[in-house]
């Protein structure tokens, strides 16, 4: 097959540098936070209940503590991009307890740049919880909207508003998906194994996941958990996909290789019961492996579940991929 995996932007942005930026900077942006903290840790598992299986997780967690997971993938492309089109900083979206405002505010203020983040929810201040106090103390200017214009943020006239009222800042939308957050996502391929056979990755708005896809390798297989009750995995990566591969087929032959599991979403986005919580302490006492409730917990209770029904009769390594969210459970 055609590979048609994104662009290492890494190139990309070095050609940007020789034309129009100092070097230092590039450097500066590309590594503000250091991936080589995320390990892959080794769970041991009883070999007589799971046979040939070898259980490795991808802990992108330690990489920041606010900067955490996914966050630092999806946002190093998008600073690069502000920094490049000379914006003061980078505007977006996000809910009262969003992850993703609080790695924006963060990552801004390590590298210098502003940042604005429009919330959910008009009634809010900065005092309202502690998530948002500290996007207020990282410098973010936080601009609270109702319920209604929320839900209108991603159409055209709204996006025009917030480019003629921030000229000099980049929008990136919620939850940082965009091409610069898949491209990040793909990057973490690289960091894998070569013979990984099973790559596993909770899934929310399918960036994360569209971009590891477009950077495994043929022979594996990725299994998304969606974390949305009634969330069409296939039809929302698809859409994520299309702008990039454009042609169905391609994105078909992608397709092929991902395993959904929609049955681990315990209710819903931000629901969980108290088994999944006594799963999230018994992994934690049992392998020393954090989980938080709203993403992660469940995408590994998927994984193990799956697990327990399979009987391999050749080796496989099998990765979890720690996407973060510990600091909030991930609202
Ligand atoms: C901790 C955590 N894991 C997984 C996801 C899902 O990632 P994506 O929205 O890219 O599918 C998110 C959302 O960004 C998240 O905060």
């Amino acid at each position: 097959m055609y590979n048609k995996s994104l662009p290492d932007l890494n190139h990309y942005f070095w050609e940007v540098d020789e034309n129009h930026h100092s070097y230092d900077k590039i450097t500066h942006f590309m590594e503000l936070f250091d991936t080589s903290l995320s390990i892959l840790q080794e769970i041991k598992l009883d070999s007589d209940q799971f046979k040939n299986v070898r259980l490795l997780i991808k802990r992108d967690d330690l990489i920041h503590p606010e900067v955490s997971g996914n966050k630092w993938r999806k946002l190093k492309y998008n600073l690069e991009l502000a920094d490049y089109q000379k914006k003061d900083g980078i505007l977006t979206f996000g809910g009262a307890f969003s992850n993703h405002l609080l790695a924006v505010a963060s990552a801004c203020h390590a590298a210098g740049l502003k940042s604005v983040g429009v919330v959910r929810g008009e009634e809010l201040t900065a005092e309202s919880n502690h998530n948002l106090k500290r996007c207020s103390e990282l410098g973010m200017e936080l601009r609270f909207i109702s319920r209604e214009s929320y839900d209108e943020r991603n159409e055209k006239s709204c996006q025009e508003g917030w480019k003629e009222a921030y000229p000099h800042f980049l929008l990136v939308p919620e939850g940082g998906s965009n091409y610069y957050g898949m491209v990040g996502c793909q990057e973490i391929v690289k960091e894998l194994p070569a013979e990984i056979d099973h790559l596993f990755v909770a899934q929310g708005t399918t960036t994360t996941s569209c971009g590891l896809l477009l950077g495994l390798q043929e022979e594996a297989i990725l299994h998304v958990v969606p974390v949305l009750k009634g969330f069409d995995a296939m039809a929302e990566m698809r859409k994520q996909l299309f702008p990039f591969l454009v042609d169905e087929e391609t994105i078909d032959e992608y397709l092929k290789r991902v395993e959904v599991h929609p049955e681990a979403h315990f209710g819903g986005y931000g629901k969980w019961t108290s088994e999944l919580l006594d799963f999230i302490s018994e992994c934690k006492k049992e392998y020393d492996l954090p989980l938080d409730k709203i993403y992660t917990g469940k995408a590994f209770y998927a994984l193990m579940e799956w697990l327990s029904q399979q009987n391999f009769e050749k080796p496989q390594t099998i990765v979890f991929l720690h996407t973060g969210g510990l600091m909030n459970g991930s609202f």
